[in-house]
């Protein structure tokens, strides 16, 4: 992989997922609140760039706001259909999202693959339908605490992201999340060198299904039990890019504390 670019040349991606939290009132006031603390804190955007990923009705409340205050904050969904119209009850497609301003949608999150039954196929048609639609997938994978006992930390992952990316052009613009099931929501995250192992080998499969270059240029976020307490140590990984935080993205002091991990830790 000689052509891989160093850590320095991935902008980090620090990202919210609120899951099924704030109403489309609630919404407002947080992104309000949250733009305020980090306009006072003088953030970077450009440095460390930052999305939240709201439920579906609230994204037209949260694009009006940050359209009209010109906020440098990204926002995305947190899932999409595979198909694009028709008869598909309860389903949202790529187009809507793009036609609000989504920059990024999360696809096959552990909680989905889960609860929903998404399948490795039902994943990979879903990044189909988000490139397509000009969506940068926040594509997930991980293993659950038995996967890791029966296989090894990366088996699950690595074999989750070769068949998201299979049929994904060679060029495309992605993001991958490494979530580990045992680490979401349980207080008891990765440890960073757990989480640069596996996040290594994801990108070597970025290198081997899409390009070097590809790989090179990809963001992969570590997410599970992420607190402004650790992040830190998963940020000086090379192989990690960034954050996918869920119950710690609801509390604006701490969120916005993780996105400022260079200032107060000093990374
Ligand atoms: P957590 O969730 O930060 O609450 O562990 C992470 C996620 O599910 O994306």
């Amino acid at each position: 992989m000689d052509s891989v670019k160093s850590p320095a040349t991935r902008t980090p991606l620090i990202a919210g997922n609120w899951k099924m939290n704030l109403d489309h009132l609630q919404s407002i006031a947080f992104v309000q609140k949250l733009a305020w603390s980090l306009k006072d804190a003088s953030h970077d955007f450009a440095d460390v760039e930052v999305a939240i990923f709201p439920p579906f009705t609230d994204l037209r409340s949260v694009q009006t706001l940050v359209s009209a205050d010109k906020l440098e904050l990204a926002y995305g969904g947190q899932d999409l259909s595979a198909a694009d119209s028709g008869a598909y009850t309860g389903e949202i497609s790529g187009q809507f999202l793009s036609k609000l301003d989504c920059v990024y949608v999360i696809i096959g999150h552990s909680e989905r693959r889960t609860m929903h039954n998404e399948t490795d196929e039902v994943v990979a048609a879903k990044v189909a339908a988000a490139l397509k639609h000009g969506l940068v997938p926040v594509i997930c994978v991980g293993e659950t605490a038995e996967d890791l006992e029966r296989f090894g930390p990366s088996a699950v992952p690595v074999s989750q992201l070769k068949a998201a990316l299979a049929g994904v052009p060679s060029d495309a613009n992605i993001v991958v999340a490494y979530e580990p099931v045992w680490a979401i929501g349980s207080g008891q995250a990765a440890t960073p060198d757990q989480a640069e192992a596996v996040c290594a080998a994801l990108r070597t499969v970025i290198a081997e299904s899409l390009s070097d270059d590809t790989a090179a240029a990809t963001r992969i976020l570590y997410g599970g039990s992420v607190k402004s307490g650790n992040i830190a140590g998963f940020m000086r990984e090379p192989n990690v890019d960034g954050a996918l935080v869920g119950g710690a993205s609801l509390d604006i002091d701490e969120f916005s504390a993780i996105v400022r991990y260079k200032k107060h830790v000093g990374v």
